[in-house]
């Protein structure tokens, strides 16, 4: 029987964290048990004291348009170590928690897996704006910064076209190419270069000269981070195609922002469950979204997967060919 449960939020913050937060906070305090917010995810787990702190329904109150996470998020790579996260759970223990809660990306899933594995009851709700999580279609977090993305192209397109300029544009994702497709789709970008699109710099200088061939001189490029120098490729696609061409790191901007109402409804719909699983007698298993409906998928099979949510439309996207 469950009394007390703990929440982190860990890894890179995504907006929407706020928002699982409140819904988790509230829909626990509805069913009578205490929770804990736990701050700077496994650090502040690790560290104890200070770090845990009990919530109320009115320590919730107006944070549902709040981007960012009130826990606070931190990375601490010695959660890999045994005796670390046994201090962990040692201080779960010491404040009665008889289940956490972990928001994050698949780095937290590992922490959360590896809690479990310690006989620990752990529940993961994906949150990072990376969208690179099996066992839900869309992640909190994403859409907020899709919107981000895409309204940075679109100011990009504005200049472009006024100068005949090419814009090479690096967004976020890490290994995932989710940000880079839907903002390609939602901005009728001219080329899209991800980790599954593969990158081919030779390709990439024809694909602007046939741009420009056709008449288009201000053609937008969406690249994910990891794949190339962007500063470097903007030089030299000006130099072999005659288009002036600039480069624009969006970095950190796509993390921050009051979340989308399609992010709020998401964090609050798998917040709310996350609970219910919980009372169920629920462990081991991520909440997540399908086809609209939630679904729970153990965290062993989250992390052995990849997804893919474009299917069909896969091909509307302008990759190289
Ligand atoms: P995200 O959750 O956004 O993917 P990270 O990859 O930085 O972010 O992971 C967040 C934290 O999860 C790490 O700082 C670390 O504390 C913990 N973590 C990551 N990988 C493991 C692992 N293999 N075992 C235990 N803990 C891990
Ligand atoms: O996982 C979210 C993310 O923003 C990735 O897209 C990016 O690669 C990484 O975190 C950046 O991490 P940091 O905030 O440590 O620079």
């Amino acid at each position: 029987m469950i009394k007390t449960i703990a929440i982190l939020t860990s890894g890179g913050d995504a907006p929407g964290m706020n928002a699982a937060i409140r819904a988790i906070v509230r829909s626990a305090r509805i069913n009578g048990l205490d929770v804990y917010g736990i701050h700077e995810g496994y650090k502040g787990l690790v560290e104890g004291g200070e770090k845990f702190v009990l919530m109320g329904r009115k320590s919730v109150t107006n944070i549902i348009s709040l981007g960012g996470t009130i826990l606070g998020s931190a990375r601490l790579p010695e959660f890999k170590n045994l005796e670390v996260r046994e201090k962990a759970i040692e201080n779960l223990k010491q404040h009665k928690v008889d289940a956490l809660v972990v928001i994050g990306g698949d780095g937290t899933y590992q922490g959360a897996l590896a809690l479990k594995k310690m006989g620990f009851k752990v529940i993961g709700l994906p949150g990072t704006i990376d969208n690179d999580i099996w066992g839900t279609d869309y992640t909190i977090g994403f859409d907020t910064c899709l919107n981000t993305v895409v309204e940075a192209v679109d100011r990009l397109r504005d200049t472009c076209g006024s100068h005949q300029r090419c814009a090479v544009v690096e967004v976020m994702g890490r290994y995932c190419g989710d940000i880079a497709k839907s903002a390609g789709l939602a901005t009728g970008a001219e080329l899209v270069i991800t980790s599954e699109t593969g990158y081919d710099e030779e390709k990439v200088l024809a694909n602007a000269r046939a741009y420009r061939e056709k008449g288009n001189r201000h053609p937008i490029i969406i690249v994910t981070e990891k794949i190339t120098n962007v500063h470097a490729l903007a030089e030299k696609i000006e130099e072999h195609t005659g288009i002036e061409t600039r480069a624009t790191i969006l970095g950190h901007i796509q993390r921050g922002g009051s979340p989308t109402a399609s992010d709020r409804i998401l964090a609050g719909r798998l917040g709310n469950a996350a609970v219910e699983i919980l009372l169920e007698g629920g462990n081991g298993v991520c909440v997540g979204i399908h086809s609209n409906q939630i679904i729970t998928t153990p965290f062993e099979e989250v992390l052995t997967n990849k997804k893919n949510i474009f299917g069909e439309y896969e091909s509307l996207i302008r990759t190289l060919s």
